[in-house]
Formats: structure tokens, C-alpha cells, sequence
């Protein structure tokens, strides 16, 4: 397995997230946060409830628009309005085809097979011909473990199932870094395993993930970067071993022993 972060300063940047700032109306969510990753990097997004790291995960492929701050993603300065809009729309289409995201609720479409909800944005948006379509997303269920499964629907599958067949629809895209907002949060106790093997198979590749999860040993494991937020502001960050190891901020390890 490849050393993780040793590749480090020598690797083009992903994405990168500079003094981001996110408010809903009166609430300050994020409070200029930074963060970059570089090709191959896998970052981990821990911290409580509500410490604005789904907001954050969002913010990078503008599913919320930023408050201030700026996003680069795959060399490309993201043009903002004042508003925080993406100010161009064919980049910001690029931008988002170039990240995966994955979520707590798997988010396919219910009326759907597996198989279709792989092909539909590369066959109808992306205009990739129909059995090249098929046949990439045929390998990645495969990939996935679900080589039997391209004609059922979502709701005949288990949790477990549904997010693996998610990670597949994401990665259908060739997608250059994936996002992944706590993947297995949704699931029960015995069907996270099967899912984080996948991620973790990902890392293994190289692939340049963002993750945000709760589960901490899981974290420690596949990440080369590890951010700890706390009310929108990032507490404490470092190498997992350091993060996990020898937290140094107080708020931190109480987080730790909480989280078990
Ligand atoms: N669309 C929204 N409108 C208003 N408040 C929101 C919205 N999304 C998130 N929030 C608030 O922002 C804070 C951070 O939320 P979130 O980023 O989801 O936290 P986390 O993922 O760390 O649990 C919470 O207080 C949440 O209630
Ligand atoms: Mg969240």
C-alpha cells in the first residue's frame, strides 16, 4: 500500500478551500475555514454535530453557496458573484462533474434500476454513447460488489447495497477527487463494513477523497490528513496519528472519548 501524504508538496492540488465562510441568514456556520488536498490525498472531515462539516463538504461543489472565501478545484479558481453564485456555468458543470459526492441518503432515483441510475447522467447529460455507458458501469458494479444487482431497484436493496451502488453511480463520472458526507451514518451496525471496504479500496487506488465520517478508526486508517471542527471553526488538524494519537486541543479529546 502506498505511503499516504509522503508523496505530499510534490502532487498537483485538487481542491483547495481558502477562508471559506457560510451563514444561513443571522447563524455563522463557517467561520473561514481552509483546506487542501492534493492528488492522492484523503482528507477527513471529523467533529460534532452541527460543527458545519456537511456545510463545508457542500460549499466545494457549490450545493451551498458560500458566504465568502474562495475554492479552487483541480487548479481552477472558482469565479464567484459577490453573492458567493458560481459566476460561470460552464465551469462550475465542469467543477461538479470533476467531484463525486456521496451521501448519508444515497440520494438515487427511486423509480430507477442500479443500472440506470449508473448511466443516466453519463448517457443523457455527458452524451457518452449508450453501450459505452453500460458497459463502464457494468465494471464499476462489478467493482463494488454488485455485479448481480444492475436490474433491481433501490428500494429492494439493503442500505449497504444502495450506498455502494451510489459510490458506483459517482465514480461513473470519472470523477477526479470524490466527497463523501458520513456514507455509512444511514446504515446499519452490520452493513457499514461492506461500504467502508469500498472507500477504502478507493484510497488504496490513490484516489483523492474528502471524507467526512464519524467513524473514527476508519479515519485514522485511510486518511493523510485528518480536520477537526468545531463550530465552524477548524479546532486542531494534522497527520492521523498525531489528531488521534495526541490530540492536543482539550475540546478535542473530549470529542475523542465521546466518540469512542
Ligand atoms: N440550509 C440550512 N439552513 C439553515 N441552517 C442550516 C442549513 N444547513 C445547515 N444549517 C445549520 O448549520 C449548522 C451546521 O450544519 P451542518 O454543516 O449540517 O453540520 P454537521 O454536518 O457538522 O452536522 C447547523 O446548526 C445546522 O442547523
Ligand atoms: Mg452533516
Amino acid at each position: 500500500m502506498p505511503e499516504r501524504g509522503i508523496s505530499g508538496l510534490s502532487q498537483p492540488i485538487a481542491i483547495r478551500v481558502s477562508g471559506l465562510r457560510k451563514s444561513f441568514g443571522p447563524l455563522e456556520v463557517l467561520k473561514g475555514v481552509s483546506l487542501t488536498a492534493r492528488e492522492g490525498d484523503v482528507v477527513a472531515i471529523i467533529g460534532g454535530s452541527g460543527s458545519g462539516k456537511s456545510t463545508m463538504l457542500r460549499c466545494i461543489n457549490f450545493l451551498e453557496t458560500p458566504s465568502g472565501g474562495e475554492i479552487e478545484i483541480a487548479g481552477e479558481k472558482m469565479l464567484m458573484k459577490a453573492d458567493g453564485h458560481a459566476a460561470d456555468k460552464r465551469q462550475l458543470e465542469k467543477a461538479r462533474q470533476s467531484l463525486g459526492m456521496v451521501f448519508q441518503n444515497f440520494n438515487l432515483w427511486t423509480h430507477k434500476t442500479v443500472l440506470e441510475n449508473l448511466i443516466e447522467v453519463p448517457v443523457h447529460v455527458l452524451k457518452v454513447p449508450k453501450d459505452e455507458a453500460i458497459t463502464r458501469a457494468r465494471a464499476l458494479l462489478k467493482r463494488v460488489g454488485l455485479a448481480e444487482k444492475e436490474d433491481a431497484f433501490p428500494a429492494f436493496m439493503s442500505g449497504g447495497q444502495q450506498q455502494r451502488a451510489a459510490i458506483a453511480r459517482a465514480l461513473c463520472m470519472n470523477p477526479k477527487a470524490m466527497l463523501f458526507d458520513e456514507p455509512t451514518s444511514a446504515l446499519d451496525p452490520e452493513l457499514v463494513g461492506e461500504v467502508l471496504q469500498v472507500i477504502k479500496g478507493l484510497a488504496d487506488e490513490g484516489r483523492t477523497m474528502i471524507l467526512v465520517t464519524h467513524e473514527m478508526r476508519f479515519a485514522r486508517e485511510v486518511s493523510s490528513h485528518v480536520i477537526y471542527l468545531h463550530n465552524g471553526v477548524i479546532e486542531e488538524e494534522g497527520p492521523p496519528e498525531q489528531l488521534f494519537g495526541a490530540p492536543k486541543s482539550e475540546r478535542l479529546k473530549q470529542f475523542l472519548k465521546t466518540v469512542g
